[in-house]
């Protein structure tokens, strides 16, 4: 079968369109046909690596996908030949086919197509962790998203208005304005300079904002912070654009909450994966939540979707489909 592995850490150009074994059924394990692989920040970051170093390279690339089972092992009872499934954090994923533990597989509604659901995992179960668990966002906050025309912040847009709140976004182009005003964002501010905190207070009649959703690297770190009234929540989470660096505690503004906030921890059951898995398909089934597919690319093209990621150009989910 085809896969795209990466031969070693480094850029693109590590990336490779190869011919693997074929997986097989392990204990545990199920093999689905891959239909939609999600591409995320995360596995930019595993390219260049930041992450999953434990796993020998080459190795194929993607944690993200939906499909079809193929195969079952022993011990995944719930699961059987001809299931739609749908998973994050399994690693391989930019292939034609995948052994996944079963315990990371969730079923896909009848109601919900392959590519939307594999659209979903990740950036869905993220924005709706933020919005819902994180800083809980009650009827009226006011929250400034950043990269609001990205996949997590198009979806984590419509999460908060779902739940009452108002959002300003902030995008790096004026293309990207209509897209999140589209999903529910009041105003746009179109910033790369770190320059957009007197333009949300100004917005918020010198208030500033409620909470502030920043996963866009060490520039935005200064203006979010500004951007935030007392007692103000900073729910940050962009490790692959890059932190701060360090922070000395009693030069932040007195009584704001700040956190990491990380899909694993959040995520860190069964339980839990499946529970918010089916709140985010109840949405989209019943129209509160629209997922938008940005581009879709050919799995032999999955190094141009990277390129295209990091070069700021693309809004909502991108897609390769094997
Ligand atoms: N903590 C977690 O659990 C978690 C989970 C998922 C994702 N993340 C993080 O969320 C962020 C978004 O990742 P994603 O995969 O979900 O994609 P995404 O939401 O589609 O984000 C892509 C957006 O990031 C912005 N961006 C791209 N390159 C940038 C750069 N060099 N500097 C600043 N901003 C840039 C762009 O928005 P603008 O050009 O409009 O600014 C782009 O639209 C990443 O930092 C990722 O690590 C964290």
């Amino acid at each position: 079968m085809k896969a795209v592995v990466m031969k070693e850490v480094g850029g693109t150009d590590v990336m490779e369109f190869v011919d693997r074994p074929e997986p097989v059924a392990r204990p545990a394990h199920v093999v689905v046909e891959v239909a939609a692989a999600g591409v995320n920040f995360m596995d930019i970051g595993v390219r260049q690596g930041m992450a999953w170093t434990d796993i020998p390279n080459p190795k194929v690339l993607g944690v993200e996908g939906a499909g079809r089972v193929l195969a079952v092992g022993d011990g995944t009872g719930e699961f059987a030949v001809g299931d739609r499934v749908a998973w994050v954090y399994a690693p391989g994923s930019y292939a034609q086919r995948q052994s996944i533990p079963a315990a990371s597989l969730v079923k896909i509604p009848d109601t919900v197509d392959d590519r939307t659901a594999a659209s979903t995992m990740m950036q869905g179960l993220t924005a709706s962790h933020f919005a819902t668990d994180f800083y809980p966002v009650q009827p009226g906050d006011i929250a400034l998203v950043h990269a609001a025309a990205g996949g997590v912040g198009l979806l984590l847009t419509q999460i908060i208005r779902l739940r009452g709140g108002r959002v300003i976004g902030r995008v790096s182009s004026e293309d990207k304005v209509a897209i999140a005003r589209k999903a529910g964002a009041e105003h746009v501010i179109v910033d790369t300079d770190g320059r957009f905190a007197d333009e949300v207070l100004r917005l918020t009649g010198g208030e500033g904002v409620n909470v502030v959703y920043d996963g866009s690297g060490p520039k935005t770190f200064k203006g979010s912070i500004e951007a935030l009234r007392r007692s103000g929540t900073f729910c940050w989470y962009g490790p692959v654009l890059g932190g701060p660096g360090p922070l000395e505690i009693m030069n932040l503004p007195k009584s704001i909450k700040i956190g990491y906030a990380t899909f694993m921890d959040h995520i860190h059951t069964r339980e839990l994966l499946l529970d918010r898995t089916k709140q985010l398909f109840d949405w989209i089934e019943d129209g509160s939540i629209t997922v938008t597919i940005g581009e879709t690319y050919r799995l032999a093209d999955a190094a141009g979707a990277h390129a295209a990621m990091a070069s700021r150009a693309t809004t909502g989910k991108l897609l390769l489909i094997p």
